[in-house]
């Protein structure tokens, strides 16, 4: 039972139809074709309408599905049958059979070959050399027996006009190892002559169309079809075929079999000599009979390699033995020369076809094989072979191929039936005796020996005399008359469907039948004159001389007559039935949907007259007479116990038998089914429908449930690896973190033993996650490091420091030179070595100061040049204290020229240069402006920067009150009474030392020039 398909495709096995009646059958078979599915079961028969378009569903994928899978677990298929065959093979080291049928243009070549393929794609995986070469050849070797067995006929352009089955020989690792091809009746009359709308075999236009000019030279061909008797009322007839990229096909197929270039050579010149054969006329003047135009008997014996007089010779007499020894050559009329030419062709044909399939069968079979060493080797044979034919003149050879498919009836009900008991017993399953039309009886009619037809026919033939078809007619009539399957008009002279004397009708059990007896024993006699058999065995030519190895008998050896056609063919089929009998077979059976090779047309009346004589109604109900269906336990179990909650989701019984009895009885099927001991039988589609209607149900919920299962079992796997993530990445950084740290304590382990206290130290990159972390340690370490360095300043540096610091901080590096690399001395006017004449008067002055409490000790004391109220400039000395600003003038001993309390000034503005002028602020707008002198200490003093740090140090620190200070790049800018002034700085050639100049908005300070 397929899965993967909805019953909207009908159902893909015919055993599950509700009533087996010719209407559902077609109904399910036209719902199936209309919707692209052409293949359908009963049970493991695979039953197949010709799509008549190209199915996308042999392709690799389609194959890949099918490989090793059991016949129910895809959508019927050619391929699940192949699969199956060859398991049985592999599995069982059993040998099994195909066997195709169906009327002609039904799909068995087609079949055939897709089989071929399946069984070529799955096997050899390990693509060994010659195993490649085996496949290749059996492959190639479809091309080249088309080629030759096919023509266009009314019903199909690729026609088999011959019947074929072919073994592949299996190793027993189930690889091929070589073949082995029969081939049934070639319908070599058509040779010469083709029904109205049909063509000769598809070897002659290949040739003819395909043929390279020098070929056809050689062969004294002419390129056109229309020229040759034989070959020119095919030549309008439109095909599919592409005559002449097939002859390319075919050259290329028979290199790779491994034809030999002669044997290539000898193979078109037979098709030419046919050809030429065919075109040679005769001419009686009533006395002898001549040839007429010599040219192409003599083409003739060139091409087939024979003197041309024997050639002339065998077309015109034909050697007769007399009584005692002697023998005569005896001079045909016309028409026997006609008939000897004709005849002549069809048997080179014939015997080339044969020979053909000889030689590839030399190729392909299996050598060097020893049982012992290889194993059991295997056979798989498939046969395509013409099915039944019903045409409105039916002669000889629709007698033979109905008969050929009476005996594969008769083994089809055999095989099926005795297969099905066979299951039976092995499952100690009570057998139930099935009634069916068995068709022994119309195989005896045509069979048996002195009273069937093929007999009675032999007999005619063999009479001396002149017995003719009428004579053979009577002597059927008279022998058959009371046979239920025979009559003729004779028999029934109501029946005027029947001509006396002409025809005879034999119920064939799929369909009656009116055989047109004229020329049924021509045709079984075969006639061919013994004279041509010699001509070919005396071919200088090896290839023909191995064709006709009959000829080498003298015509006084030749005493027993040859076997007739019809016995020939009979043996030939019986032959094939007994190799087919002892194989397990499988069925394909084609279905022609119509006539029209219309890819949507079904028409019901030919397919129900197909379905009628192929026996499927009667396929269907021998398959359900017993048991419709089969399962093993285990099989079954799997497929249903999701519908019963006793078994799903897995049951707990002793074994799966029991558990599947828990489900018969749960649905309540005890009476219809059987238990075997493996495999559970049951009797009617119905209940197999219920568990399978009941499994559609469920499955979805069980989709749902799987998905909830699997979405859930997801979101956990991937929750359970989010977490193991972030565990990682935990363990990772706290792992940088700490390493970090290790890191920063390894290196700065012995700062506080370092000169520098770790200052040169380089910091570790740190983790992303410690930057913050790190800039706040590299702020630490620097304050650690401050605090060290500060720790160790004497505190009698503490001021010049903090005073340093104060000028660095309001500076804000906006002035390059402030002094920041010498010692700052402070009090320079009582420094002995700046000041060395005026040190002692001022420190005298200064001490005054002090103790008359007017200060507590000493901010900055120098001299300066400054501006006074009337824009006069002047040296002073200038003390800038605690809690006062004095200018004092050295010149009087120091004395307090002017006293300001510290507290008036607001800030100062100094220039980014290298010159002392310092302007102070003051909140009354009368600010102080000068310019610090230097002393004897150093020439190139900076002492801004000292005073600045001195007054800046002082005010935030001591007064705790911002003191801003102001670095300007041009002019400095100040009040002078309440009046705005600017003062900018000049260098100035040959000035001595800075001096203020009056300008228009203020001063200038002239410096000198370094
Ligand atoms: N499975 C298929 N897919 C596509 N086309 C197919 C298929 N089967 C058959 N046909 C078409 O139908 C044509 C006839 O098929 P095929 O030659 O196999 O018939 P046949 O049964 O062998 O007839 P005959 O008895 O005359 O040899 C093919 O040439 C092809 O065009
Ligand atoms: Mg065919």
């Amino acid at each position: 039972m397929a899965e993967l398909e909805g019953l909207e495709f009908g159902k893909s096995d015919f055993v599950l139809l509700d009533e087996v009646t010719m209407e559902q059958f077609l109904e399910n078979l036209k719902l199936r074709f209309d919707k692209g599915r052409i293949y359908t079961y009963i049970g493991e028969v695979v039953v197949s309408v010709n799509p008549y378009r190209q199915m996308d569903i042999y392709g690799k994928e389609t194959i890949d599905a099918y490989r090793g899978r059991e016949l129910y677990e895809n959508p019927p298929h050619l391929y699940a049958v192949s699969d199956a065959a060859y398991k049985a093979m592999k599995r069982r080291a059993k040998d099994t059979c195909i066997v195709i049928s169906g009327e002609s243009g039904a799909g068995k070549t087609e079949a055939s070959k897709y089989i071929m393929q399946y069984i070529a794609a799955i096997t050899n995986p390990s693509q060994r050399v010659e195993v490649e070469s085996v496949k290749n050849v059996l492959l190639k070797s479809n091309c080249v027996l088309e080629a030759f067995g096919n023509a266009k006929t009314n019903r199909n352009d690729n026609s088999s006009r011959f019947g074929k089955y072919m073994d592949i020989n299996f190793n027993f690792n189930g690889d091929p190892t070589g073949g082995h091809i029969n081939n049934y009746l070639l319908e070599k009359s058509r040779v010469v002559q083709q029904q109205e709308g049909e063509r000769n075999f598809h070897s002659f236009y290949q040739l003819l169309r395909g043929g390279s000019d020098e070929m056809l030279e050689a062969f004294h061909l002419q390129k056109d079809p229309a020229a040759y008797t034989y070959t020119k009322a095919g030549v309008a007839i439109a095909t599919s075929n592409n005559d002449r990229a097939s002859h390319r096909a075919v050259l290329s197929a028979l290199e790779v079999i491994g034809f030999s270039e002669e044997e290539i050579s000898s193979i078109y010149q037979i098709l030419a000599s046919i050809l030429l054969l065919g075109d040679v006329q005769f001419e009686s003047d009533g006395e002898s009979v001549q040839i007429l135009g010599l040219e192409a008997v003599n083409h003739i014996s060139e091409l087939t390699d024979t003197d041309p007089d024997c050639v002339i010779k065998s077309l015109l007499y034909r050697t007769v033995a007399t009584g005692g020894g002697e023998v005569i050559e005896k001079g045909h009329t016309e028409q026997q020369a006609c008939f000897g030419r004709d005849a002549f062709a069809k048997a080179l044909y014939e015997r080339l076809f044969g020979w053909i399939v000889s030689r590839i069968n030399s190729v392909i079979e299996v050598k060097d094989y020893n049982p012992v060493l290889h194993g059991k080797n295997t056979v798989i044979g498939v046969l395509d072979i013409y099915g039944f034919e019903i045409f409105e003149n039916n002669s000889f050879e629709q007698f033979c191929i109905n008969y050929c498919n009476e005996k594969l009836q008769q083994l089809f009900i055999e095989l099926i039936l005795r297969q099905e008991q066979g299951e039976y017993q092995r499952e100690g399953v009570t057998w139930q005796h099935i009634d069916y039309f068995n068709n022994q009886i119309i195989v005896d009619l045509v069979e048996q020996p002195h009273k069937g037809i093929i007999s009675i026919l032999d007999e005619a033939c063999l009479t001396v005399g002149n017995v003719t078809d009428k004579v053979c007619l009577d002597s059927m009539d008279t022998k058959l008359a009371q046979h239920p399957h025979y009559t003729s008009r004779k028999l029934s002279p109501t029946d005027k469907t029947m001509d006396f004397q002409k025809h005879f009708r034999i119920r064939h059990y799929a369909g009656d039948v009116t055989y047109f007896v004229e020329g049924f024993l021509d045709k079984n006699k075969d006639l061919l004159f013994q004279d041509f058999k010699r001509l070919m065995y005396n071919s200088a030519n090896p290839v023909l001389k191995e064709m006709w190895p009959d000829g080498q008998l003298g015509i006084t050896e030749v005493t027993k007559r040859p076997l007739t056609a019809a016995t020939l063919f009979k043996n030939s089929i019986v032959a094939l039935v007994d190799k087919l009998a002892c194989k397990e077979p499988y069925y394909v059976r084609c279905v022609k949907p119509n006539e029209m090779k219309s890819p949507v047309l079904f028409d019901d009346a030919r397919c129900q007259h197909q379905v009628a004589y192929l026996g499927l109604l009667e396929n269907v109900m021998v398959r359900r007479a017993g048991f419709a269906h089969r399962q093993p336990y285990d099989r079954f179990l799997q497929r249903y116990k999701m519908t019963c909650e006793y078994t799903w989701p897995n049951h707990l019984m002793a074994s799966d038998r029991h558990a599947v009895e828990a489900i018969v009885n749960h649905y309540g099927f005890q009476d219809d089914v059987a238990y075997g001991h493996t495999k559970l039988f049951v009797r009617t589609p119905r209940s197999l429908f219920t568990l399978e209607q009941e499994r559609a149900a469920v499955v979805p919920i069980l989709v749902l449930f799987l998905q909830k299962v699997w979405r859930g079992a997801l979101a956990r796997m991937r929750c359970q690896r989010m977490r193991a993530i972030y565990t990682i990445m935990g363990c990772y950084k706290r792992y940088k973190v700490k390493s970090h740290f290790w890191e920063v304590v390894r290196r700065f382990a012995n700062v506080r033993t370092m000169a520098d206290y770790g200052k040169s130290v380089e910091w570790p990159t740190p983790p992303a996650t410690l930057s913050q972390f790190h800039n706040n340690t590299v702020l630490l370490h620097r304050r650690w490091w401050a605090r060290q360095i500060v720790k160790n300043i004497p505190p009698s540096d503490t001021l010049e420091v903090r005073a340093k610091v104060a000028a660095l901080t309001a500076l804000s590096g906006e002035r390059k030179q402030w002094g920041v690399s010498r010692a700052w001395e402070r009090d320079y006017l009582a420094n002995v070595r700046d000041c060395p004449a005026t040190s002692s008067g001022f420190v005298r002055a200064s001490k005054e100061l002090r103790n008359k409490n007017e200060f507590s000790w000493v901010l900055f004391s120098g001299f300066c040049r400054k501006v006074n109220r009337f824009n006069r400039s002047t040296d002073r000395g200038l003390l800038v204290t605690d809690k006062f600003l004095y200018k004092l003038e050295p010149k009087k001993q120091y004395k307090v020229l002017k006293r300001l309390p510290l507290e008036a000034f607001t800030g100062l503005s100094v220039t980014s240069g290298a010159d002392q002028m310092v302007a102070l602020h003051t909140a009354s707008q009368d600010d102080v402006l000068l310019c610090l002198q230097r002393g004897e200490l150093c020439p190139n003093q900076d002492r801004v920067g000292e005073l600045v740090g001195a007054l800046v140090d002082h005010f935030t620190r001591v007064r705790n009150v911002q003191f801003p200070v102001k670095v300007c790049r041009s002019a400095v800018e100040f009040h002078m009474r309440g009046k705005p002034k600017r003062v900018t700085v000049e260098t100035k050639p040959g000035q001595a030392i800075a001096d203020f100049k009056k300008s228009r908005d203020g001063f200038i300070l002239l410096v000198p020039c370094n």
